[in-house]
């Protein structure tokens, strides 16, 4: 029983982690696809028309079989119009399934993805408060920069949020695995676009409300303010999309130049947010930015071919086992597991891999030693043993007792 209860919460622990990752990914595509579509919408403004009235600007759209007549205000109608849509869940449910993401992954996976063994002996605790606070602490340091004086030069803002950017992404890099770098820079992004929102934008949209409500004309500057935080998130959307994407593709998160990767596709979120800008903003195409963008493309794969260093293989084969590791590791028909593994999976999932076509080891999970295949206990289980995800279309023929031998070996550990 006891056994059947904790494989079977395995089970719906890697479904609930599918779920929130599905709900992340929805809810992002409605944050994004709105904050696309007002940007466009609001550089597309047409300001010639003579039936403006005291509007700003309209536009005509036509989509899903009827016309639509838009008007911008600014920074607001006369008087408080009777229906209004505001958006900001869509906001605030990327953050809130984000982060769960992050806790799932990170925290409660965090044996596996979090702490880089090669550089810190940091408990996993000690991590964990480093990734909670890190992104509150961004906040606070982006918030207070950006109602500091800088803030009336949004130029030199800009170039202080880029470095501030870099500084976090090098300094992950001194503690966390190169997922994780990568991850939590998008995580840090992600906080500060958020908080924007629901900190800055909100609350000064808010007070126009009232004043509209209160028959009192809204000061300007509340727009103004808004303005300058939301043009920060247009230009930082792609990057992070790029930062939570990298943890599939080894190439871009481990290799030593990480954090500089990191740093250029900030700046090609820029070169590509100016392309869109500039072409909504009927300003013509401005093919520059194009070029640019190829270019620190290529830079980013020459810099992705210095790999990341990590432990050798005889320091992994010396290294202690984590308490959770050697429940694994003592757990009945741990050897026979280990032939299998090293039998099945090393020739692609080692530092060097054999296998024909395989460069470097997928998903950059490494599978040549007793404390690796202990560490990767239940993604061996999930990907070999309870299904057949693993060899990749049966590649080295694994045999239906040996995927037995890897569940039996599992849930006996599972049963202490
Ligand atoms: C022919 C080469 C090859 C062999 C052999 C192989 N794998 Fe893989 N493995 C891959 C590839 C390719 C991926 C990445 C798949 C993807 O991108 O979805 C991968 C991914 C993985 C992952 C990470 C999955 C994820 O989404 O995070 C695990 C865990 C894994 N393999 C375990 C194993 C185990 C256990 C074995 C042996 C039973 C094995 N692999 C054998 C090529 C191989």
């Amino acid at each position: 029983m006891g056994e059947l209860v904790a494989t079977e919460s395995l089970l719906i622990w890697d479904w609930l982690a599918f779920a929130v990752r599905w709900l992340h990914v929805i809810t992002a595509i409605a944050w994004i696809g709105s904050s696309f579509y007002f940007i466009a919408l609001d550089l597309g403004l047409r300001r010639d028309g003579d039936d403006l009235g005291d509007a700003d600007g309209d536009e005509w759209q036509v989509h899903g079989g009827g016309f639509y007549h838009i008007r911008k205000y600014l920074v607001a109608p006369a008087e408080m119009p009777e229906h209004l849509t505001w958006f900001k869940w869509e906001s605030y449910w990327t953050w809130l399934s984000g982060f769960a993401m992050l806790m799932i992954v990170y925290w409660f996976g965090g044996e596996l993805y979090l702490l880089d063994q090669s550089k810190t002996d940091l408990a996993l605790w000690q991590g964990v408060l480093i990734s909670g606070l890190s992104l509150v602490i961004g906040w606070v340091v982006y918030d207070f920069l950006c109602k500091s004086p800088l803030g009336e030069n949004p130029t030199m803002l800009m170039l202080l949020l880029f470095v501030l950017l870099v500084v976090m992404g090098y300094c992950y890099t001194l503690v966390f695995t190169g997922r994780a770098m990568m991850l939590h820079l998008g995580a840090f992004t992600a906080t500060i676009m958020t908080a924007n929102v629901a900190h800055v934008i909100m609350p000064n949209q808010r007070i126009v409300v009232a004043d509209l409500k209160a028959g009192r004309k809204p000061d300007p500057k509340y727009g103004k303010i808004a303005k300058l935080r939301s043009t920060h998130n247009n230009y930082l959307t792609l990057p992070v999309i790029f930062l939570m994407l990298s943890n599939h593709y080894p190439l871009a998160f481990a290799s030593q130049y990480n954090w500089v990767i990191a740093a250029l596709v900030f700046l090609m979120g820029v070169t590509i947010r100016h392309y869109f800008n500039s072409m909504h903003a009927r300003k013509g195409k401005p093919s520059w930015t194009i070029a640019v963008t190829v270019l620190l493309f290529f830079v980013i794969i020459w810099l992705s071919k210095a790999p990341l260093e990590q432990l050798s293989l005889e320091d992994e084969e010396a290294r202690a086992l984590t308490p959770q590791e050697q429940v694994f590791a003592s757990a009945d028909g741990f050897e026979d597991v280990t032939d299998i593994v090293l039998g099945r999976c090393s020739m692609c999932h080692s530092r060097e891999p054999f296998y024909d076509g395989i460069r470097i080891a997928p998903k950059n999970v490494l599978l040549e030693t007793p404390s690796e295949i202990a560490k990767h206990a239940t993604q061996i289980y999930l990907h070999a043993g309870r299904t057949v995800a693993m060899p990749p279309a049966n590649v080295t023929f694994i045999e239906p007792e040996e995927r037995a031998a890897i569940r039996a070996w599992f849930e006996a550990a599972q049963r202490g």
